[in-house]
């Protein structure tokens, strides 16, 4: 039996980091365990310049604790960005790409293309730099079920992004369907983050009861059986295409459910890797973990694999229910729960 695991120090290729106070109280989780984050910019004021960038990326670091951390920051993609700002940026490696939010598919996607045809100028630009396009892959329209929003991105979007720009790198984020990880296995210049709750999560654990689950649910929302099954398979077996992105994306307890709007997001920044490697051993794949967390991300983004390592224990651990500081609270992801895996 393995008693523990010593990893390359993982990458977490999707965090929200948020603002002023929840910031400085969530950074440290992911911090904790990873040398790089890709700090999400879907912030209040959505990051779009290359002075934001490096405020904000600065900002983490300092949060962090830790000296050689890194956030590295992808600029939110609008229809009217400054295109000499952008290109700049991309060129001294200020953002490491761009993020694409179709227009209200998600937290703070309300500055996002409403027409991604109007944005294919800058699918161009970082085709021609070497960048990548991040992808939040949903379509929400009134008569799409809300499962199938993937789908439909890709049908209507994604291939034809794909075929349109066909060196252009793409991570098709947060994948959540059996759909979706097909799309990425069958395609060139294209890679896929998986989150912990996408493969521990059915649509059962969120809607029950005639009742929503506000801390299980997120965007994409978790699907089907067959979706949690087809990635974990991805994730542990698939040896190149997929790598360790948590969209661990905090929201203070109040704010989950108010009247009859919810917030989307789950908090696991606090068990992260220890999550990721109990999946990894249920699926007997513990030997992969480390390709998976640590060498498919940099390699697809084109950077050095980190020169630290983890080691991670068989060891119970049981999650607490909240994270709470100052005037913070949030539900942890897996709360009162028990995993088999701790970083000591
Ligand atoms: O569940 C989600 N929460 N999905 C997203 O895409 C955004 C995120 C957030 O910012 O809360
Ligand atoms: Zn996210």
């Amino acid at each position: 039996m393995t008693n523990s695991i010593k990893i390359i120090q993982p990458d977490d290729w999707h965090v929200h980091f948020r603002e002023d106070e929840m910031l400085s109280v969530v950074t440290k989780f992911s911090s904790r365990v990873n040398r790089r984050c890709i700090a999400m910019p879907n912030t209040l004021i959505p990051i779009t310049s290359s002075h934001q960038a490096l405020n904000y990326k600065n900002l983490i670091q300092m949060n962090s604790g830790k000296k050689d951390f890194e956030a590295l920051i992808p600029c939110y993609l609008t229809e009217n960005l400054n295109i000499e700002d952008f290109e700049y940026s991309l060129q001294k490696n200020i953002f490491i790409g761009g993020k694409l939010y179709p227009n209200n598919a998600t937290t703070n996607s309300e500055f996002g293309a409403n027409n991604i045809k109007n944005i294919y100028n800058i699918f161009e630009i970082l085709e021609k730099h070497k960048k990548i396009l991040l992808i939040h892959g949903e379509i929400n329209r009134n008569e799409i079920d809300i499962f199938d929003r993937e789908k439909y991105f890709i049908d209507e979007e994604l291939y034809q992004i794909r075929n349109t720009f066909k060196d252009l790198k793409i991570v098709l984020e947060h994948v959540s369907s059996d759909y979706g990880v097909d799309f990425v296995k069958t395609n060139n210049n294209i890679a896929g983050t998986i989150t912990p709750h996408h493969m521990l999560l059915t649509k059962n654990d969120v809607f029950n009861n005639n009742d929503i689950n506000p801390h299980h649910y997120c965007m994409p929302v978790v699907k089907n059986e067959t979706d949690l099954l087809a990635l974990r398979k991805a994730a542990c077996f698939n040896n190149t295409k997929f790598f360790l992105g948590t969209d661990s994306a905090p929201h203070h307890i109040n704010d989950k459910r108010k009247n009859n709007s919810f917030k989307a997001g789950i908090f696991s920044a606090p068990s992260s890797i220890e999550l990721y490697a109990s999946i990894f051993e249920e699926e007997n794949a513990l030997e992969n973990l480390e390709t998976f967390s640590s060498i498919n991300g940099p390699k697809f983004y084109n950077l050095e694999l980190n020169k630290s390592y983890l080691t991670l224990h068989k060891k119970s651990m049981n999650i607490p229910e909240f994270t709470e500081e100052g005037d913070i609270k949030i539900k942890n992801f897996f709360a009162n729960k028990n995993i088999n895996w701790q970083v000591l």
